[in-house]
């Protein structure tokens, strides 16, 4: 640098020209150079926070497999969506039902809210082999993840090891403000009026466990808001098989200063779980059915109701014909009469 300076002030100082090269001017140049440099370098660095921030996200989402649509190459198709809202499911178990499933969620969630899907390689492979939700990915409104090591999401422990850690949320989610948390067992109804947007101003809001409960915060299907759930973590930590996160999250919220909880009496309309209440905005159907709530499902007449009310049910609970039942069935989980004992033994 030194010795192509004096070689250049040296011609410059051999011409008067107003294109002469003097030192001067060469401070000046050499200067702008340097302001350039410095200023194109703050920009970058904003840039490469932001990066950071969504590269350890990229890096787990998975790629397609070849498919092709003639979108506008140079749009960003994620930019249609509101990143701050996260419609998220978590299994690691390949349901048959989770692509008619996530393809119902999506159609009635606001069409602003993105998803994701965590799931192991087996759960994720079995939701990509769908055309309907390659074209989802595709359209930057469904992501399909896998978590790296040593996440894990083998069982229910797992999971609320996963929900109650601040890295979770950092890596994965982070532009979330607002997860409506679903199961695979969770599912809304299209003929409700209400809309998930309805309960963004709540920093937690779920189905209450019992009538007049203070706090309506069963995490099946769920609503949460991620800087509190942040404020929670920033302080808190939860201690290794103990309580369900969604339990843990609860009685921290509950008297936590500034944070606002659905009660059970005023939102017993966002999901229906343990109480029954007319025309819900959706339902956690506990285990597909396995540990249904008598409330909420014994009596035949409320259960023909519910199933009008939201006939989706039927994706996510196994179904059988009523032309299949038992002579005897009560159609409260009995059989009248039953067997005698004799043909028990048969
Ligand atoms: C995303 O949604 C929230 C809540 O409705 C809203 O406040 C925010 O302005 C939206 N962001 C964008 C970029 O539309
Ligand atoms: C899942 O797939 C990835 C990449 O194909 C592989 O590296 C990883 O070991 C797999 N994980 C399991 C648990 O099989
Ligand atoms: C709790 O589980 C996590 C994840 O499996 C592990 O990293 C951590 O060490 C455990 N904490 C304790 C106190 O055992």
């Amino acid at each position: 640098m030194a010795s192509m300076l004096s070689s250049h002030v040296g011609t410059g100082s051999s011409s008067n020209s107003i294109f002469a090269i003097n030192r001067a001017k060469i401070l000046i140049v050499i200067s702008l150079i340097f302001t350039w440099a410095i200023a194109s370098l703050i920009p970058r660095y904003k840039d490469s926070v932001k990066e950071a921030a969504t590269k350890k996200y990229k890096d787990v989402v998975e790629n397609l497999p070849a498919l092709k649509v003639d979108w506008h190459p140079k749009i960003d198709p994620s930019l249609q969506f509101n990143s701050s809202k996260v419609a998220l499911l978590i299994e690691g178990r390949p349901i048959p039902h989770l692509v008619p499933q996530i393809l119902q969620m999506i159609s009635t969630v606001p069409p602003d809210w993105r998803f994701v899907f965590i799931g192991t390689n087996k759960s994720v492979l079995s939701v990509s082999r769908s055309f309907a939700t390659q074209y989802q990915q595709l359209n930057g409104k469904l992501d399909l993840i896998t978590l790296p090591k040593p996440w894990k999401i083998d069982g229910k422990e797992d999971v609320y090891r996963l929900l109650t850690d601040m890295r979770f949320y950092e890596e994965f989610l982070p532009e979330a403000e607002w997860i409506l948390k679903y199961e695979s067992d969770s599912i809304l109804c299209s003929n409700s009026g209400d809309s998930v947007d309805d309960w963004l101003d709540l920093d937690w809001a779920g189905a209450p466990r019992h009538v007049n409960d203070k706090f309506a915060g069963n995490g099946g299907l769920s609503i949460r808001r991620v800087s509190t759930i942040k404020r929670v973590l920033k302080f808190q930590s939860r201690i290794n098989d103990t309580e369900p996160e969604d339990e843990w999250f609860g009685k921290r919220l509950a008297v936590m200063p500034g944070v606002s909880i659905a009660t059970g009496a005023q939102e017993d309309h966002f999901s229906v779980e343990d109480i029954y209440h007319e025309k819900p905005m959706g339902y956690h159907a506990r285990e597909g059915g396995d540990r249904l709530a008598d409330d909420v499902w014994k009596d035949p007449a409320r259960r023909q109701k519910t199933f009008e009310w939201c006939p989706e049910l039927a994706i996510i609970m196994p179904m059988k014909l009523e032309r299949t039942r038992c002579d005897g069935d009560n159609k409260q989980g009995e059989i009248i009469g039953g067997l005698t004992e004799e043909e028990k033994k048969i």
